[in-house]
């Protein structure tokens, strides 16, 4: 019924209804049918189901979503400035096939109010139960902002993950040699992130050549982990076998990335290579079209230690982390 309400609303009023109603502690509150935890990072991890970046941009209901039963939300994307981003509408839902294309284009408020929301959350009783991460990225590619902004972050999250791959952003000299730019970029967070652990997150593709030139330049500048993938853009979307949809346009161009169930075969393709090429202990998240107990299964089979979800929850609400929590219960 609620979700029905949310679905009468524009997808940004939607989202932002639910963001005001977990602050207030209108949520459900879902537990685990049995112990679902495991270590991550060194650390326990309550459960490996988690909320992806975009979807609590501003760090303002962590709690909420720890009640909601996520073990891991990875707030963000935050960037250095306040930001509008592109002009409305920029999300679109396409109710046939439980998807999203969004063309967001990073808005937000800015580092300061993040860092005070992910400071006051440290004194919150639901801190203990949540891995919390922060999604960084500069859309201009500014290497001393990512800097910035891993300092500011580290001290209050359990990782951060550099957001190399959004497409609705130009992330400056990204053509040409991405992987020296994502390199770039982790060695600018090294020294400022305090210890943490630095993931990338990665954009989707299923080229061989191209995933191993990004993995390795990262490794080598020293990530610890990776989070695969991000949304897919029009120019892409070949990669995803069967996607049929009529793609959002802005003066005769495609935007925006899709996010939804086309994407999960690509995420578990990405991860199953990456756990190739890493080995067995570095973490790996995938994420991409999780919108049943099964998909987060798929995801975790190709090698990844925990998942997130976004759109998933956009059209199943909170019952898609109960079916997940059933689904890995039943293992
Ligand atoms: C409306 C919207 C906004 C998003 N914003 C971000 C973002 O700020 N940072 C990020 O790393 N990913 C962002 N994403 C991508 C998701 O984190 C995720 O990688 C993608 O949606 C695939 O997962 P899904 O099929 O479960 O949604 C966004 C996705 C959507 C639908």
């Amino acid at each position: 019924m609620l979700m029905r309400l949310l679905h009468l609303l524009d997808s940004e009023t939607a989202h932002a209804t639910t963001l005001a109603a977990l602050k207030c502690g209108l949520g459900p509150r879902i537990r685990e049918p049995k112990d679902l935890s495991l270590t991550l990072f060194g650390k326990r991890l309550r459960n490996p189901i988690g909320l992806s970046g975009g979807a609590d941009k501003q760090a303002e209901a962590l709690a909420g979503w720890s009640r909601m039963g996520f073990g891991l939300v990875e707030a963000g994307t935050v960037t250095v400035n306040p930001r509008s981003g592109n002009s409305r509408p920029r999300c679109w839902r396409f109710k046939d096939n439980n998807s999203m294309v969004n063309w967001m284009g990073l808005p937000g408020d800015g580092i300061i109010p993040f860092v005070a929301n992910l400071e006051a959350f440290q004194h919150e009783p639901e801190r203990k139960d949540l891995t919390v991460g922060a999604s960084i990225a500069s859309p201009d590619g500014k290497l001393e902002e990512f800097a910035q902004l891993a300092k500011a972050c580290s001290p209050f999250v359990d990782y951060l993950t550099l957001n190399a791959s959004c497409p609705n952003v130009a992330h400056a000299n990204a053509q040409g040699a991405p992987e020296k730019t994502a390199a770039d970029q982790v060695k600018a967070c090294k020294d400022a992130a305090n210890g943490k652990p630095i993931l990338l997150k990665l954009g989707p593709t299923r080229d061989q050549a191209v995933l191993n030139r990004m993995v390795e330049a990262a490794l080598a500048a020293g990530v610890d982990g990776f989070v695969a993938c991000n949304t897919l853009t029009n120019a892409d979307r070949g990669l995803a076998d069967g996607l049929a949809l009529d793609w959002p346009m802005r003066d005769g161009s495609p935007v925006g990335g899709y996010s939804g169930p086309h994407l999960l075969p690509i995420a578990c393709w990405m991860v199953q290579e990456i756990r190739a090429l890493v080995g067995k202990d570095r973490p790996i998240i995938g994420v991409g079209g999780v919108q049943s107990g099964a998909d987060a299964l798929r995801l975790l089979d190709a090698g990844a230690n925990a998942i997130q979800l976004y759109t998933g929850l956009i059209y199943k609400g909170p019952a898609l982390v109960q079916d997940i929590m059933k689904a890995l219960a039943a293992r």
